[in-house]
């Protein structure tokens, strides 16, 4: 069972090498250092926890890293301004704002403020645009389904011909993203979703199987075709009572253990696409910073 994990972790520091030297290289040969900041507003414990770890890992390649962190009661204005100060700091190569934001504020304005060229999440409409155009290489994707794709891409190749993959979820953020990549790589794609009529048997279908849907656990043995690759989106934290094990656990959508026996290779969680997404952030704004250098 251990050898079908495909273990994001360590996938995910090789990424992390190779965006070190990439900005070691930029500020030899330029003095450019590579700037990040990140937007967090309110207090949301699991939000300050993903927003520490990429200020860790920003600061681990070796990045100028910045964290703005704002009151529950900022308002639109406050937090557009900002943007707007970030975008023309020429020491900022990528900007993300933590989402999802209070629900007093609007995201899709402040996303669509970020520069394109600093919007290193991939969010804005000119990069989510130029992947649904297949341009992959001209704008910046989005981090989940960019590290995603490296995953199934380290177990499949870059050519997916020939292969059905079928993408549960539908969100700008990530399922619909995800689903352009695995087309672009020449897959069978199918974007499944809770409408969709039988899931489990669409999911049998899949020769990927990339799961995104919030809801713990809810892909089961039973709808893994066999030897197919489990790529688990989900992150859910399962509360201490309701496990019985006195304390919280982090769990995918995928039910790992079972949906083990049966895949050919499969992510697990904590520790697949999670820390991919991070690595994602890292190449992007080192990518970012060496077009902007020219
Ligand atoms: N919140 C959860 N995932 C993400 C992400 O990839 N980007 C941003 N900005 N916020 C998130």
């Amino acid at each position: 069972m251990v050898a079908k994990k495909i273990d994001g972790k360590q996938i995910a520091a090789s990424v992390i090498r190779a965006v070190k030297a990439s900005a070691a290289a930029l500020e030899r040969d330029t003095g450019v250092k590579t700037g990040l900041a990140v937007v967090i507003v309110g207090n949301d414990p699991a939000s300050h926890a993903y927003v520490g770890a990429k200020r860790r890992m920003a600061e681990e390649c070796a990045f100028k890293s910045v964290q703005h962190t704002l009151a529950m009661e900022t308002t639109q204005e406050e937090l557009a301004s900002l943007v707007e100060t970030l975008n023309v700091d020429e020491s900022l190569h990528g900007i993300l704002v933590q989402l999802p934001l209070p629900n007093h504020l609007s995201s899709d304005p402040i996303i669509q403020s970020i520069l394109p060229e600093k919007d290193v999440d991939g969010l804005h409409v000119v990069n989510a645009g130029k992947v649904a155009t297949g341009d992959l290489d001209g704008g910046l994707v989005s981090c989940t389904p960019a590290g995603a794709m490296v995953l199934v891409k380290h177990k499949h190749g870059n050519d997916l011909s020939g292969l059905n993959a079928v993408v549960v979820g539908r969100s700008n953020l990530f399922g619909k993203p995800m689903a352009q990549l695995l087309l672009a790589a020449n897959a069978t794609v199918t974007i499944a979703h809770s409408r969709t009529k039988d899931l489990p048997v669409a999911c049998r279908n899949a020769d990927i199987l990339v799961a995104a849907v919030g809801r713990a656990e809810m892909v089961r043995a039973d709808w893994v075709k066999p030897g197919a690759t489990v790529i688990d989106v989900g992150i859910n934290r399962i509360a201490a009572p309701e496990n019985g094990e006195g304390k919280s656990r982090l769990v995918g959508d995928v039910a790992f253990a079972e949906c083990a026996e049966v895949a050919g290779g499969i992510t697990p969680v904590p520790g697949g696409v999670g820390p991919m997404t991070i690595a994602m952030l890292m190449a992007n704004t080192v990518v970012a910073a060496h077009r902007k250098a020219g």
